[in-house]
């Protein structure tokens, strides 16, 4: 079985994030830039909208897809839900919850194998260790303990252990997963900002930012990025400035 590669070029770094309520505008918008990113995102938003649909269409744009489900169910049902997400078009990323526990991840990372037609790539498996929403309060209110940088480590160990290929993380917890984690270890990370960010400040959610440079050189395989592009006035223009960014940062 081989697995999905990425080319070198640093627009494979670019994971753009259709956060749509329906397809025809999620591939109205797609269609600008299609030819400028890595990937699209689909998560549950569109995913609940339009479903399987929403995966065929953008895939059929040219970019990878990273459907973005994040499964956290008993190892069973996660092993289908990952088998069905597997055979879909493009599928180059999907992804659990870490805190399913190892065995449903290991469920996970041996369904994503078999989902997948003979001589075919599969797609690589990503774990959520800890929501960047979630505090240390939260966490706490949540029957989590610990400090979340130390919980993100350990989530993110225990992923790699369980035969998942990387994770979604904040950039400030970047260094310390591909310090534990090593090389080859995904790391894919939201919050990505540039300098001249179409984000309002004030309406921005993203407690952990930084810039693109800074998520590449804190070594990041993959930035997730959505309003910077989706609400920018130009956004092939926006697109283009951060792989440019990418290339110079890498
Ligand atoms: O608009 P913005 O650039 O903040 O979008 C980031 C994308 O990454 C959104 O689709 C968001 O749901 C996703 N994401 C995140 N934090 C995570 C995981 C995913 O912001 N921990």
């Amino acid at each position: 079985m081989t697995l999905t590669t990425f080319d070198a070029h640093p627009r494979s770094s670019l994971v753009v994030a259709l956060d749509f309520d329906s397809l025809s505008s999620a591939v109205k918008f797609a269609k600008q830039i299609a030819d400028l990113v890595g990937m699209f995102k689909i998560g549950n938003q569109l995913f609940t909208a339009a479903g399987p649909a929403a995966v065929k269409e953008i895939a059929a744009l040219g970019a990878g897809v990273f459907l973005d489900l994040k499964y956290h169910d008993i190892p069973n049902t996660v092993a289908g839900a990952v088998l069905s997400a597997a055979s879909m078009p493009g599928v180059q990323l999907l992804n659990v919850h870490a805190l399913g526990g190892k065995a449903m991840m290991e469920a996970a990372a041996q369904a994503i194998s078999a989902g997948v037609p003979m001589g075919a790539d599969r797609p690589r498996l990503l774990a959520v260790t800890i929501l960047t929403s979630m505090n240390q309060k939260a966490m706490k209110e949540a029957g989590i303990g610990g400090a979340p940088k130390m919980r993100v480590v350990k989530l993110a160990q225990l992923a790699k252990k369980a035969g998942v290929d990387g994770v979604v993380a904040s950039i400030q917890e970047a260094k310390a997963i591909r310090k534990a984690c090593g090389p080859d270890f995904l790391i894919a990370t939201p919050g990505v900002r540039p300098k001249d960010s179409a984000v309002e400040p004030k309406s921005d959610d993203q407690a952990r930012k930084a810039t693109p440079t800074e998520a590449i050189r804190a070594g990041a395989d993959f930035l997730l990025v959505g309003r910077p592009i989706l609400a920018a006035l130009d956004p092939r223009a926006a697109a283009q400035s951060i792989v440019d960014e990418i290339a110079a940062a890498k």
